[in-house]
């Protein structure tokens, strides 16, 4: 099928919006190690509205009970994104994804997928042309009983031959697929000829206005934003995307880099926008980092701890004259924190909680409570409150709700100083933990007060952990600034053999160590958690 249709709108001077899909719950749950528990996917879907995200792909339902009652709990919780379950070319997945769906109402979308290029059909489907558009055809149809919002993907679309990947995307607009995704799912993609290929489909598919144009781009080359904006230039509507850009292998294209990219260069696209509300993409990416483990590098674009500093005297020079000789956009336009005292310990909790609106943070009523009491606690122990405190203490509070976690009720170290210490010295930590009415008590030694608390948090939970990564940055400025520890750490349960599970932690404090003892025992939290094994020794004192 390859009738050429001449193409009647100018990509780049048609004025429509592009549609920003984020996949942070789907593609980008699908990093290694960033699983999130309902809650917290919860409070990422929450602030994706905030942001104004127009699809949020909350999961693949059929994927395992827990995302299925994800989605569901997503769409139930929504307000006006689009929610949107991920199904294959199958009925039992189209079916699951209807159900988890539903509760959005009018606002509901099914995403179904079949690959399409010759080495999937080969060698994972072993299905040839024929086959795959109708079974495209026909779970686009079947999909469409259920559900009136269907978007097709062809799986490995920028590997597909052209003249076929047109084929496909007819018959599932004749199906009733109002928007067709063309994935580069291997990242193997370049600007141009992905730009082309979407040219290609805008002059080759004779329905192709009856559907909106996605793009899906991974990062394996570095290149998924590049493409996507080259696919917008070129027709494409839909920009999926992941906040920081995580997702499978390298990730997907990062949604604050598309996004800012379109606005401050607003010139390469004829006036098209996004919905979303960039003051708030800062804000959504320390979220996104907090709950899943996977820390920005400090020079990422938009929201990296260096995206708005200026280290050489010529550029600080430059600043304080204009900003503009230096920067693109203002670090205020995306959510950066500003360095004023913005609250005090006499603040109210009405002031807080405006505050965190103006944040872009959605905090739930009933963490509202928790996160005062928290508020109040620094406030008196610092002498001033800034923007970085408070997005640190709402991740803090979103993070300390899984259930059945252990809570560091007392820790004391000491190490050796003086003659002798340094390289080889002990240090010892005593730790107590605590669950409901559970305290459990011990103490171990270890390298440094760090490794000390860690080992003793190992002996009460029954774990042994290594560290893969940690880091430490200081959340504001001053030597009463609050201290956030990141790491990564391989955890098993004592006598288990096998590589063990990579999980993130985080904890904050104004004290490192004890910073870094919350970090650890909130990344055994997790672990524990996720395998369900919540029977830690029953020593109790
Ligand atoms: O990368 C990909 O092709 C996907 C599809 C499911 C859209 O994630
Ligand atoms: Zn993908």
């Amino acid at each position: 099928m390859t009738t050429t249709k001449p193409s009647t709108t100018n990509p780049i001077t048609n004025t429509d919006r592009v549609l920003i899909f984020d996949t942070t719950l789907r593609d980008g749950e699908q990093s290694p190690g960033a699983s999130m528990n309902l809650a917290e996917k919860l409070e990422v879907a929450r602030t994706l509205e905030t942001l104004g995200v127009d699809i949020i792909e909350a999961g693949f339902p059929v994927a395992s009970p827990g995302d299925f009652e994800a989605v569901k709990a997503i769409a139930e919780q929504s307000t006006r994104s689009i929610i949107c379950g991920l199904a294959r070319a199958l009925k039992g997945d189209i079916d699951r994804a209807a159900e988890a769906v539903k509760p959005a109402g009018k606002r509901a979308r099914i995403h179904v997928f079949l690959a399409t290029s010759a080495i999937h059909r080969q060698f994972k489907l072993n299905k040839v042309k024929e086959e795959i558009v109708k079974q495209a055809r026909e779970s686009v149809a079947y999909a469409k009983t259920l559900i009136d919002d269907i978007e097709f993907s062809p799986e490995d679309a920028s590997r597909t031959e052209p003249d076929f990947l047109a084929e496909v995307v007819q018959a599932v607009i004749e199906a009733g697929a109002r928007t067709v995704n063309i994935p580069d799912t291997v990242g193997y993609a370049y600007p141009n000829d992905y730009a082309d290929l979407i040219t290609y489909l805008r002059a080759n598919v004779k329905d192709i206005d009856k559907a909106v144009i996605s793009v899906h781009c991974h990062n394996d080359l570095g290149l998924a934003v590049a493409n996507s904006l080259a696919a917008v230039r070129a027709g494409a509507r839909q920009v999926e995307c992941t906040i920081n850009g995580i997702g499978e292998r390298a990730g997907n294209c990062s949604l604050e880099e598309v996004v800012m990219a379109m606005r401050v260069r607003k010139d390469m696209f004829g006036g098209i926008t996004t919905g979303i509300a960039s003051a708030h993409l800062y804000g959504a990416s320390r979220l996104v980092q907090s709950i899943t483990g996977l820390m920005v590098q400090r020079n990422k674009a938009i929201v990296g701890d260096n995206a708005f500093a200026h280290e050489s005297g010529i550029h600080q020079h430059g600043m304080m004259k204009n900003p503009e000789c230096y920067e693109i956009m203002t670090p205020k336009s995306v959510g950066v924190p500003e360095t004023n005292l913005v609250l005090g310990k006499h603040s109210g909790r009405a002031a807080l909680g405006k505050h965190l609106e103006t944040l872009g943070l959605g905090v739930s009523e009933s963490d509202m409570g928790k996160l005062f009491d928290a508020f109040k606690v620094l406030a008196d122990r610092k002498k001033e409150v800034y923007d970085g405190d408070l997005i640190a203490l709402v991740e803090e509070v979103v993070r300390g709700r899984t259930v059945d976690s252990w809570v560091l009720d007392y820790l004391h170290t000491a190490s050796s100083s003086g003659e002798g210490a340094g390289s080889g010295a002990l240090a010892t930590a005593t730790v107590r933990l605590k669950k409901g009415e559970q305290r459990i008590i011990d103490a171990a030694t270890g390298d440094g007060p760090v490794d000390a608390a860690v080992q003793a948090i190992n002996r009460i939970c029954g774990f042994t952990g290594s560290v893969e990564d940690f880091r430490l940055r200081a959340v504001t400025k001053g030597g009463d600034a609050q201290g956030e520890v990141s790491i990564r750490v391989r955890v098993k349960p004592v006598g288990e053999d096998g590589p063990g599970i990579v999980v993130g932690g985080k904890g904050l404090s104004t004290d490192i160590v004890h910073a870094s003892a919350l970090a650890y025992l909130d990344a055994i939290n997790r672990v524990a958690f996720q395998t369900g094994r919540l029977d830690y020794r029953n020593a109790t004192v």
